[in-house]
């Protein structure tokens, strides 16, 4: 394969949940056109994303959406340098339309086929030139707060993660999900639990702050979900229904400082504590965060929030820096529910 050159294109896609995302970047790092379609109103009367109509909603929306992108990007497929698709993990059926759709275009136009790693491509964000216009070298440490998944993680380059810690239980956006829908508010209830924080006093409710102050970096969140419920059984007016979303979102900024705290404390020098997830969005948790890291001597590095939410730029940008590597995949990689990060050096890091 001829070396990658400024000016190529990537097309990025992205079906591994419940969003049906495509990107085109230029090796360099820009964003020529972005598009993301968010299953939200196809999941809602279910409470939770359904496999089944993620896959059927990804098949039906994918082909049009690189269309688009394409279209906004000024190019076509035979414009691409290369294709890179979320593999895994996560749902197979929409692994497989993503993967299979980006494998067939890079058949047709004959250029290297890139299987992403999800997680790798949260991990990778903060290089993006949009995010660190000044550069962010290896190691940092990323924390990765979604509804599906919350782990702590040095960064030590391409293919290179360690796992320091991750979730014994709910990931942190489940249990705002969870504690959101005890409160009363519409499903995924982040973003709904926030906007009744603001307008609650945190000190009314004492709540449990799990694994605080213990070693490690490991998140226990079900024990202040059930501290939740324990309380909305008893019965809460309006305010405090408020009081206690806010008590709430305090227990999980304050453990989740302690444990990236904690974390920080275990990979001295790193260069940047970055956070990544749908939770990235929530302001209390990232002014915690973001005192952990002044704290420590470093710099808090969260993307912006379309960034942080699972999209396709960070696909393409993945792609973009294992092909500065050499690194392509083969057309027979299969899509894998299940890849834990750790397995990405055995299978070829740089
Ligand atoms: O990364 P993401 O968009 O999707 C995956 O889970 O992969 O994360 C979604 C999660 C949901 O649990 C949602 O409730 C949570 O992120 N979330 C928030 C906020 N915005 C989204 N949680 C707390 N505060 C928010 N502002
Ligand atoms: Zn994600």
């Amino acid at each position: 394969m001829r070396g990658l050159g400024e000016g190529d294109l990537i097309l990025g896609l992205e079906s591994s949940c419940d969003e049906t995302a495509a990107a085109v970047l230029r090796a360099d790092g820009a964003i020529l056109a972005e598009a993301v379609l968010s299953q939200l109103t196809d999941h809602a009367p279910y409470g939770g994303v359904v496999p089944e109509i993620a896959a059927r909603a990804h098949l039906a929306h994918l082909p049009a959406l690189v269309r688009r992108v394409l279209d906004a990007a000024g190019t076509t497929p035979a414009g691409l340098a290369a294709v890179a698709a979320t593999a895994g993990p996560g749902l197979i059926g929409g692994l497989i339309v993503g993967a299979t759709l980006g494998k067939g275009i890079a058949i047709a136009q004959g250029i290297p086929y890139l299987a992403i790693n999800h997680l790798e491509a949260h991990a990778l964000t903060p290089r993006l030139p949009l995010v660190s216009p000044e550069g962010l070298d290896f190691p940092y440490l990323l924390l990765l707060l979604s509804g599906g998944h919350c782990q702590c993680v040095r960064v030590e380059g391409v293919g290179r993660h360690v796992r320091l810690g991750t979730t014994l239980d709910d990931a942190v956006g489940e249990a705002f999900d969870k504690s959101a829908k005890l409160l009363g508010l519409p499903w995924p209830g982040g973003p709904h639990l926030e906007r009744l924080a603001a307008t609650g006093t945190p000190g009314r409710f004492a709540l449990p702050r799990p694994l605080f102050g213990r070693p490690g970096c490991d998140f226990s969140f079900s024990g202040l979900k059930t501290a939740v419920a324990n309380i909305v059984a008893k019965g809460l007016d309006e305010a405090g229904r408020a009081d206690l979303a806010a008590a709430f979102q305090e227990a999980v900024a304050a453990t989740l400082a302690d444990r990236a705290a904690h974390a920080l404390a275990m990979a001295p020098g790193a260069r940047a504590l970055v956070v990544a997830g749908g939770v990235a969005a929530n302001g209390a948790v990232r002014a915690a965060l973001a005192q952990v890291a002044e704290k420590a001597g470093t710099r808090l590095v969260a993307p912006p929030i379309r960034l942080c939410t699972d999209n396709a730029v960070m696909v393409a940008w993945a792609g973009i820096e294992r092909l500065r590597l050499g690194l392509v995949d083969g057309l027979d990689h299969a899509p894998r529910p299940r890849w834990p990060l750790a397995e990405l050096a055995r299978d070829g890091g740089a």
